[in-house]
């Protein structure tokens, strides 16, 4: 089906039929349960009418049911316009790979590539032809649930991995049966919710929204994106899903894109309780106007807009637009050839779980989780009696919070990732809040009995995620006394933290001599645990997010300004500068940090000169060796500070990074080209370039240690 055939249909069908196209219900409506709702919906009025003219249907799905669902719509439906099966495959669909989070740690777009492809595979294979992913919102506060969604505080990272899904989850052909095409989310700023409450309110100045938190979006769309999600929160008063510069401005006329843009779930009757929308009849005319092409799960367009667009008859052009896009995506996808897109459950049953999907789950796991201590605790001594304490010790829960559709049935625990390995291993699993006198007790005389302690600690999955948000990002108290007791008892004591956001590890840090961020690896966890833990594999990955030492810090970024008194630079001042007296002004942790069993050495940077211009970039280089007893993966890292320019700009940037393995004494020297275009950034009239000027650039292994150099641009 061309444009002018989907131009021809949409002539054809009614103003109810145009309408319907715009709205999506769940598969519940079709005797599917499940659907795990994140919001309010409403009852449909006239469901039997209705829901045979909906566009577009989310939620729990299965082949079987996909293929009676389509069949039963196929024939009730007058112009016989294929339904469309959406649905959250955020992070895997069955075989659950790490949170994004953890996987932006990888620092490798092939990660999140595969991990998007394999997703692909089975939730077509299952039925669905649309995913809500990437999330790339950037995040600077972890009391906000949905951190473990995003890839982190870095809009390089943030796009790169962004288009990086997008990616694999489309292909260059969408037509193909295991694609899925993707649906950026959410537009925009909804990372920088007040207070790291989730749906709350967002005020961003244009130039933090141009130079922090819109690029993301924009690369991903520039991969292909063919949706995108509107976010629930005000942006500078103006709701999302109402904001017409967002929509209209920035997303349809500076970016040109031309795809299909859907709220979030419920967010457009949430325009009353916002309180710019009197009734449906107001929300529906403001989402309709500013942009909204389909509407999730609430019903304001088809109970309000057939009235409107008769009072309003210029409306019914927002209508055509909306199911042209509509129709084109489903075209896109080549529902109009096979609205079944060759799904059987035979395919179903050979994609979901399938060994090398589960294996690809494992190396990813295997490159997201962060070695954040190790004072020559691991790998671990084969020849040790190991205790392994706490909630996550033999604990399936390791899939995250938008595992939707996820079975942690199929998940490995540490326990059993160890006893797979051959590790000496007695196991005392304890609840995750509340740990009684007894069990502390069991726990005393384990320990004694054994030459190493392993506690599995952290966050339960629901303490993050969508409405996970946390005042306090700090362990519960019972998990910290149990770690007092283990680092009371004279042995190596070596941590597993298992959460979706940074946590407060400062006390873990003081009484641990190992620690490794396992966040939520997902089904293979407690393989890639055991991998790291024995020493098979070699930690590499690098955090995409600061960890504060206290809550009371947050945000605390590596990307943030100077100010006028900064702390570090003030050395003699005792108070007046920007400090805080009680708890150090960095962070425990920074951005890019991570260690592993190698040892890598850095030497000077060098440059064929210290100037470039537009049309001559700057080509740089450093010599890394690694001084270890390990073959190991380093992501050698560039960042750069701005020091003079029209807008105050970052004390460091992350312009450029590699990866590179080197062997048990190699050598080997990395190479840059630094472009005029990566110093740049958006001024005050809100255009991009690059002030010709001083530059201090840096090359190292994190954004706080490194070689420097300073490079001009003329
Ligand atoms: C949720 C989330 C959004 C998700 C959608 C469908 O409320 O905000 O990220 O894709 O609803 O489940």
């Amino acid at each position: 089906m061309n444009t002018i055939q989907i131009e021809a249909l949409v002539k054809q069908m009614t103003r109810l039929e145009k309408i319907g196209q715009m709205t999506q219900i769940t598969t519940s409506f079709f005797n599917v349960d499940g659907a795990k709702a994140t919001g309010t919906a409403s009852r449909m009025k006239d469901v039997e009418q209705h829901k045979w003219i909906v566009g577009s249907v989310l939620g729990k799905l299965d082949a079987a049911s996909m293929l009676r669902i389509q069949r039963d719509y196929l024939q009730h439906n007058r112009l016989g316009i294929p339904l469309l099966f959406m649905t959250d495959v955020v992070h895997g669909y069955k075989t659950i790979f790490p949170v994004p989070l953890a996987l932006s740690c990888s620092w490798n777009p092939e990660v999140l590539r595969r991990t998007a492809r394999v997703s692909a595979v089975e939730a077509a294979a299952a039925g669905f032809q649309v995913t809500f992913s990437p999330m790339v919102d950037l995040v600077r506060d972890p009391r906000w649930g949905r951190v473990m969604e995003s890839f982190g505080e870095d809009r390089l990272l943030l796009g790169q991995f962004g288009a990086a899904m997008v990616e694999g989850y489309q292909t260059d052909d969408l037509q193909q049966p295991d694609t899925l095409a993707a649906c950026v989310k959410h537009f925009a700023g909804y990372g920088a919710a007040e207070g790291g409450k989730d749906y709350n309110t967002v005020d961003l100045s244009p130039l933090s929204l141009y130079n922090d938190y819109l690029p993301a979006y924009h690369a991903a769309l520039q991969a292909g994106a063919r949706l995108m999600m509107a976010a629930f929160n005000t942006l500078n008063g103006v709701p999302a899903t109402a904001n017409t510069w967002l929509l209209q401005d920035i997303l349809r006329k500076q970016w040109g894109f031309d795809g299909t843009v859907i709220s979030d779930w419920g967010a457009v009757k949430e325009l009353i309780p916002h309180g710019v929308a009197a009734g449906s009849e107001d929300a529906a005319r403001l989402s309709l106007q500013a942009g909204i092409e389909i509407e999730m799960m609430t019903t304001a367009y088809i109970e309000a807009l057939p009235e409107l667009c008769e009072q309003h008859p210029e409306l019914e052009q927002k209508l055509d637009e909306a199911v042209t896009h509509i129709l084109q995506l489903k075209q896109e996808l080549g529902l109009f050839d096979d609205p079944y897109r060759g799904v059987s459950e035979a395919r179903e049953q050979e994609m979901l779980l399938h060994p090398s999907h589960r294996q690809a789950a494992r190396e990813a796991a295997v490159q997201s989780m962060v070695l954040l201590k190790n004072q020559n605790a691991l790998p671990l001594n084969p020849n040790h009696r190991l205790a392994l304490i706490g909630p996550f010790a033999d604990n399936q829960h390791l899939l995250g919070p938008w595992s939707v559709d996820g079975d942690p049935n199929h998940t490995v625990t540490v326990l059993e990732g160890l006893n797979q390995q051959g590790v000496h291993v007695q196991s005392l699993s304890t609840d995750d809040n509340r740990i009684d006198e007894d069990v502390l007790h069991q726990a005393i005389e384990l320990i004694q009995q054994s030459d190493t302690v392993l506690l599995a600690l952290g966050e339960r999955e629901e303490w993050s995620g969508e409405a996970g948000s946390r005042a306090s990002i700090g362990l519960p108290l019972d998990q910290l006394k149990l770690l007092r007791i283990a680092a009371a008892a004279g042995k190596p004591v070596i941590v597993v933290m298992f959460a979706g956001r940074p946590i407060e590890l400062a006390e873990v840090a003081h009484h641990a001599d190992a620690i490794l961020m396992a966040w939520f690896p997902g089904t293979e966890g407690g393989h890639a645990i055991a991998d790291i833990l024995t020493g098979r594999s070699n930690p590499s990955g690098r955090l995409t997010m600061s960890f504060p030492y206290h809550s009371g810090q947050i945000p605390v970024h590596y990307n943030h300004l100077n100010t006028g008194r900064p702390a570090h630079l003030l050395t003699q001042e005792k108070r007046y500068k920007t400090q805080y007296l009680d708890v150090p002004n960095e962070s425990l942790y920074p951005f890019g940090y991570g260690l592993g069993y190698s040892e890598f050495a850095y030497g000077d940077i060098d440059a064929d000169t210290c100037e470039l211009s537009i049309d001559r970039p700057l080509q740089v280089s450093i010599p890394i060796t690694n001084n270890g007893e390990y073959t190991g993966c380093e992501t050698v890292q560039v960042y750069i500070h701005d020091r003079v320019a029209e807008i105050a700009r970052p004390v460091r940037e992350l312009i450029a990074y590699q990866q590179i393995e080197l062997k048990p004494g190699e050598k080997a020297r990395v190479e840059y080209t630094i472009s005029a275009e990566m110093l740049g950034y958006y001024h005050t009239d809100l255009q991009y370039r690059a002030d010709p000027g001083e530059f201090e650039l840096i090359i190292g292994p994190d954004s706080r240690r490194g070689a420097s150099v300073m490079i001009r641009l003329v």
